[in-house]
């Protein structure tokens, strides 16, 4: 009888835990494939552009979940200011942005393993202790840029350094980049590998 209530302590727990670290279960990734049905319009087509301006819509596949929920987060709140992101954001809940990061984060995780590829510009030295040598976030928060494309790390180091993605972080970190580092950066980390990867549309249910 004496085990029956510990049991449950520990299963109480371990929902506080998840709840308390965005990376962590008990996300439902499959109720994430569900809701994230809309999403593939945009990001289920490879070398699918923004139109206005113009770059790439980010890989999601492989990327930290914890990283995932996080960006749903920040366009729901404005911190990051794309109108059709915010939207999308808008319109789910806490739930739903852990769910659906599960889903993209868990099908095919981007794992850190390999050597650099090439040579890193001087500028990258400073990003590794976050984004690692090979471009895979060391912790959940930390985006992966392994394999992301390039213009839209370049896009999004320059929306850093001008302010209209509000990050504390990464506002210090590009602050004093050049167009010609930025550049450099952006191509360093999306050669990298394992790279992220483009989901494709499931089935419709
Ligand atoms: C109309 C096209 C479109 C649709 C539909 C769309 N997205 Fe996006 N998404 C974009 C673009 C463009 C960006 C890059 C915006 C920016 O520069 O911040 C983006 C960025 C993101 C990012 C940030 C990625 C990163 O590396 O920081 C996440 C996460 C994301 N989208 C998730 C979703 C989810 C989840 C859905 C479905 C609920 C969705 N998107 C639907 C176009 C779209
Ligand atoms: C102290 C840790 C840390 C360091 C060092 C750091 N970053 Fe970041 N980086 C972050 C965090 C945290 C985020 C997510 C911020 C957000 O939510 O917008 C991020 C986001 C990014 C993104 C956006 C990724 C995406 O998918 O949208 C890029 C690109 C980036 N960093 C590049 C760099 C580069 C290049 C450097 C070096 C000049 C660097 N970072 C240094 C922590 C760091």
């Amino acid at each position: 009888m004496a085990v029956i209530p510990a049991a449950i302590v520990l299963v109480g727990s371990a929902l506080n835990a998840g709840v308390a670290a965005a990376d962590d279960p008990p996300a439902d990734a499959r109720r994430g494939a569900r809701i994230a049905y809309t999403c593939f319009g945009c990001h289920g087509i490879p070398d699918y552009r923004n139109a206005y301006p113009n770059y790439h819509v980010p890989r999601l596949g492989g990327q930290h979940a914890g990283y995932l929920a996080a960006a749903l987060g920040e366009y729901r709140s404005g911190a990051r200011p794309h109108p059709t992101m915010r939207g999308q954001a808008a319109s789910l809940s806490e739930t739903d942005f852990k769910d659906i990061a599960a889903y993209f984060a868990t099908a095919m995780p981007v794992a850190s393993g390999s050597a650099a590829v090439g040579t890193p510009p001087a500028a990258a030295a400073v990003c590794t202790a976050c984004h690692g040598k090979d471009g895979v976030g060391l912790t959940g928060d930390y985006p992966t840029l392994a394999g992301q494309y390039a213009d839209y790390l370049e896009q999004a180091l320059k929306a850093y350094r001008k302010g209209t993605r509000q990050n504390a972080i990464m506002a210090g970190f590009a602050a004093t980049l050049k167009d010609e580092d930025i550049a450099a950066l952006a191509h360093y980390f999306a050669a990298q590998q394992p790279p992220l990867w483009v989901p494709l549309a499931p089935k419709a249910p």
